[in-house]
């Protein structure tokens, strides 16, 4: 049972930098014969690079096939390489990709092993048992991995995402009631009127100031009018990404939040490479976001200090999830502060890809846009009416539509967890260090949890008599696109109620189609899954 797992490998460069010094020293003194050139420095080397071949024949050929105790759990074999394991899939195709493949192809109970890059072992959850125990159950014996959290740390602080254990429950505890519904749906204004702003906006640029039907990329729209929103929502500041998407602010943010080519390129480095050296290697980027994330940090202490005043002068304050948690005098203005930067870095790509795939879904599937269509203008007769939470939760199709998207293209792919503690899923030892695949987009269509029509896209099944919260599945662990339990999403509602006004503004007052229909649509890989080349619509202005 204790046997070494190769992922203790990574942190043990001490260990066999200390054992090669001290056997080449004791070599060159008892058999300098068998040394290299009587060198302690060459023979350190070699004895170094000696037991790292051995130790990597062990964790990469061996532990896996003959040791690890969860060998016995079933194996992908799907395209197995000796050394890089199911690797090449992962990295060729779109993240979750191969992962809703073996869910239905592997016979399984639960868990499905496979192998990453140099065969390390991953477990992927395929049943709503195996998933309410990591995600319920036993949430705080599963964290997510370090390794993967280094980086972002620097720059958002330890907000709510990147907390663990306690500061996680006290954080969580102290955040949950200011997203509560009873505040979300005083923001259902806000959203309304950015999407009202979103609209009007790609009207005039795009079909007045260019000439009119030329394609427009509604993804960079999704992506400002996402920025704007949770600026106001989260922490009441505006950014005018939609106005304006180049101030000096928005840059900052875009820089911040959209990480680049490069960034990813580092965060790569940081699994081979310990996170410091990567941290302060002279890169471009490393000066720039660390400048950049200073500057953000900087606006929202600012914006901290005016809430302060405007309490002190005993002013309504706005009613985003900052001030709410402000006044509830739980949170330091540093933690405050960790929270904004969380809040956007989690609410801001993840919307926007909703509704870019919604724009996608609509414009694939014409006959839904219609209807949604009508839906819309019945209960919102104009674009300039105001709306409230009742309004845009009373329309079920525009409810169905949403929530088929997000099953259909989870914004979040696939996340991780590592066991923290030895520890067990439905009965299967799990050893400390193992690391646990969360695949929405896997599970989103498991033929097993929504039935053989999994595949489709089909907002009807939110629509029969009872599945409105259901869409028809078995269990609630079918929908995992906000994960479960105290590590799910917080932001659900936020993100839910914002989704359907924006997507309720956009069919609303425009009809599209795909520019180019035939495209076949590459999806980005990163945290948060989007078409690489965006999403290219023709649009026309209808009546509203
Ligand atoms: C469609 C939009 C969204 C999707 C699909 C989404 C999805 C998710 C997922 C899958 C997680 C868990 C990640 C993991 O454990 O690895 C998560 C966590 C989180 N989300 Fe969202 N999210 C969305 C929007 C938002 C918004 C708008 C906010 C903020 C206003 C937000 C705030 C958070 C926070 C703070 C966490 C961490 C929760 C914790 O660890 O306790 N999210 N989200």
């Amino acid at each position: 049972m204790g046997m070494v797992g190769p992922t203790s490998f990574w942190s043990s460069y001490t260990f066999w930098t200390g054992s090669s010094i001290a056997a080449s020293i004791l070599a060159v003194n008892t058999v300098p014969q068998y040394t290299i050139g009587q060198s302690i420095a060459k023979t350190a080397t070699a004895i170094f690079f000696a037991q790292w071949l051995v130790y990597l024949i062990y964790a990469v050929l061996l532990y896996p096939r003959y040791f690890s105790p969860l060998r016995h759990l079933p194996t992908v074999k799907e395209g197995n390489h000796p050394i890089m394991g199911q690797w090449f899939a992962i990295a060729g195709e779109p993240s979750g990709e191969p992962m809703r493949r073996w869910l239905n192809t592997v016979p399984n109970d639960g868990l499905v092993r496979y192998f990453g890059m140099f065969n390390r072992e991953r477990v992927l959850l395929t049943s709503p048992k195996a998933l309410a125990e990591v995600l319920n159950t036993k949430n705080y014996e599963f964290q997510r991995p370090q390794f993967l959290l280094r980086g972002i740390m620097r720059i958002l602080g330890v907000g709510l995402l990147l907390s663990e254990g306690d500061d996680h429950k006290y954080q969580r505890k102290g955040l949950t009631p200011a997203f509560a519904f009873r505040h979300i749906k005083e923001l259902y204004p806000v959203f309304w009127s950015k999407s009202r702003e979103m609209v009007k906006t790609i009207e005039e640029v795009e079909l007045v100031q260019k000439k009119p039907n030329v394609e427009a990329e509604i993804g960079g729209w999704a992506s400002r009018a996402a920025l704007d929103i949770i600026g106001v929502g989260g922490m009441g500041q505006d950014f005018n990404s939609l106005a304006d998407p180049n101030t000096e602010l928005n840059k900052t943010y875009r820089s911040v939040f959209s990480p680049s080519r490069q960034a990813q390129i580092l965060g790569l480095l940081q699994f081979f490479i310990p996170a410091w050296i990567v941290e302060n290697l002279p890169i471009k980027r490393n000066g720039d976001i660390m400048a950049a994330s200073k500057l953000a940090r900087d606006t929202s202490f600012q914006l901290v200090r005016q809430k302060k005043e405007q309490m002190a002068r005993k002013e309504q304050l706005h009613p985003d999830i900052i001030s709410i948690a402000l006044e509830s005098g739980q949170f330091t203005d540093e933690k405050l502060v960790d929270n904004m930067m969380t809040f956007l870095a989690a609410g801001h790509e993840t919307t926007a890809s909703s509704l870019t795939w919604a724009a996608y879904m609509l414009s694939k599937h014409p006959e839904v846009q219609t209807r949604l269509r009508q839906e819309v203008h019945e209960h919102i007769p104009s674009l300039n009416n105001e709306i409230n939470d009742t309004l845009i939760d009373g329309m079920p199709y525009l409810h169905a539509v949403c929530q088929e998207v997000l099953r259909f293209y989870s914004p979040v792919p696939v996340t991780l967890r590592e066991a923290v503690i030895n520890t067990s899923i439905q009965g299967h030892y799990v050893p400390k260090g193992s690391v646990i695949m969360l695949c929405p987009w896997a599970i989103n269509r498991s033929e097993e949890l929504w039935g053989p029509d999994a595949g489709e896209f089909n907002p009807d099944r939110w629509m029969k008599p009872g599945t409105a919260n259901s869409g028809g599945a078995t269990s609630n662990y079918a929908f995992l696109t906000f994960l479960h339990g105290p590590r799910g999403c917080i932001g659900q509602k936020f993100a839910t109620a914002e989704m359907a006004c924006l997507v309720a503004a956009l069919v609303g007052k425009f009809e599209f189609e795909q520019t180019y229909p035939d495209e076949e649509i590459i999806i980005k890989g990163g945290i948060t899954a989007r078409p690489k080349n965006g999403m290219r619509l023709n649009l026309k202005v209808v009546e509203w």
